[in-house]
């Protein structure tokens, strides 16, 4: 794999993690990149590093395009390590003039590594420094989605290199979203927002009212991760536009596990009536299911159902994993229900619930608990439950 010049004198020199699987609990079954760019203009600036083991990586694509000791700037945008982790080493190979972060960023780099002697100059948004014919502007994106966070825009070019945003979790030797199925890029950048971005919305909305209040002539975004948006941008700004104001569809989910198939059971047959009242509907067995791709359904369903057995008083444990998941992640706007079969005790509908309600997940009904094996009569009392949830799903709109 070799560099890509993205812009005239702009350059990709990053690194494909093509064995990657699980970042912090996020399914990456695609694997990753961690894009870094090296624009070379009167000053060389270095945009974001990589991991710490694709270190050599960095260095021989930098290589390919001149001696690493030459460059001038580093720009660091986010602290964590998945873009920093080499950054210790590249300033002992590199002895750079200046490295750019924000104030944040500061902090960041002095928490996480000895900085004693490095050039670090804070910037804010707005500021500008001249690379000779390029200028880099920079734009602080606090919580997007860590404190440091931040954005490098480049005029002459009409690149915005956004850090973490706009990214998705795909190792590819493509370079460019339009190289590859739009659908399956998108799908990735939906489970990257659902599953990293999700709880930071609000601020999505202030960003992009914020880049539209700039004036922002952008063609091009370079994320840290996955794919490059060319010619088109738009596509992603009206998908993080959609992902940030929470838009649903009438759309369902069943999320359930199970011990011996009672509240398999009774999942499908909450989920068929669910989907006759005219509404979509995914089960979501969490046996088989990763909690990273159920959180890319959640992005724009309207109702979460709930199943789980009573096992030793409380829930089974993939759906605590997944609720504490879930959870962090903030849902809004959901409405939701939740039921389960048990054998003598019966309290998991109950802990279901005081978790839906800890999450202001509107309860449609105080949930369904069959005892050991449903009967003809449960079957019916299923079919009520989604019935109730269907309609509710269609008064949202
Ligand atoms: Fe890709 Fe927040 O690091």
């Amino acid at each position: 794999m070799g560099t890509t010049a993205v812009k005239e004198n702009i350059y990709w020199v990053g690194a494909v993690d093509w064995d990657i699987r699980d970042f912090h609990g996020y399914s990456t079954y695609k694997g990753t990149t961690y894009n870094a760019f090296l624009a070379m203009d009167e000053k060389i600036a270095l945009f974001d590093t990589v991991k710490s083991n694709f270190k050599d990586n960095l260095l021989y694509h930098i290589s390919e395009l001149t001696d690493p000791k030459a460059i001038d700037y580093l720009i660091v945008n986010h602290v964590e390590m998945d873009h920093s982790g080499c950054l210790p080493e590249i300033v002992k190979e590199v002895r750079p003039e200046k490295i750019f972060c924000s104030t944040m960023g500061e902090k960041a780099l002095n928490s996480h590594f000895d900085t004693e002697g490095w050039p670090i100059h804070v910037v804010k948004s707005g500021d500008s420094i001249s690379l000779g014919k390029k200028t880099v502007t920079f734009l602080e994106t606090k919580m997007l989605h860590w404190p440091d966070s931040m954005f490098s825009y480049i005029p002459e070019d009409k690149l915005l290199i956004s850090s973490d945003a706009f990214g998705q979790h795909i190792a590819s030797t493509e370079r460019y979203v339009d190289e590859l199925a739009l659908g399956e890029v998108m799908t990735h950048a939906a489970k990257y927002y659902a599953n990293i971005l999700n709880l930071f919305s609000p601020n999505v909305q202030k960003l992009l009212e914020k880049v539209g209040e700039l004036g922002l002539d952008i063609d091009m975004i370079a994320p840290d991760h996955g794919l490059i948006w060319r010619g088109n941008p738009g596509d992603i700004l009206d998908a993080y536009d959609r992902w940030s104001k929470r838009e649903t569809k009438r759309k369902a989910l069943v999320i359930y596990d199970s011990m011996w198939k009672s509240t398999t059971k009774m999942a499908r047959a909450i989920a068929g009536a669910i989907s006759r009242e005219g509404v979509s509907v995914k089960m979501m067995n969490l046996a088989v299911n990763h909690r990273s791709d159920i959180m890319t359904e959640v992005l724009d369903c309207r109702a979460l159902v709930f199943g789980s057995p009573t096992l030793n008083n409380g829930i089974l444990p993939r759906m605590a994993d997944f609720l504490t998941y879930l959870k962090g992640l903030r849902p809004k706007g959901k409405i939701g229900a939740a039921f389960g079969s048990f054998g003598w005790s019966g309290e998991a509908v109950k802990h279901l619930n005081a978790a839906m309600e800890a999450m202001e997940i509107s309860l449609v009904d105080e949930g369904l608990r069959v005892k050991n094996v449903p009967k003809d009569e449960d079957f019916a009392k299923c079919k009520e439950l989604g019935q109730k949830i269907g309609q509710a799903v269609i008064e949202m709109g």
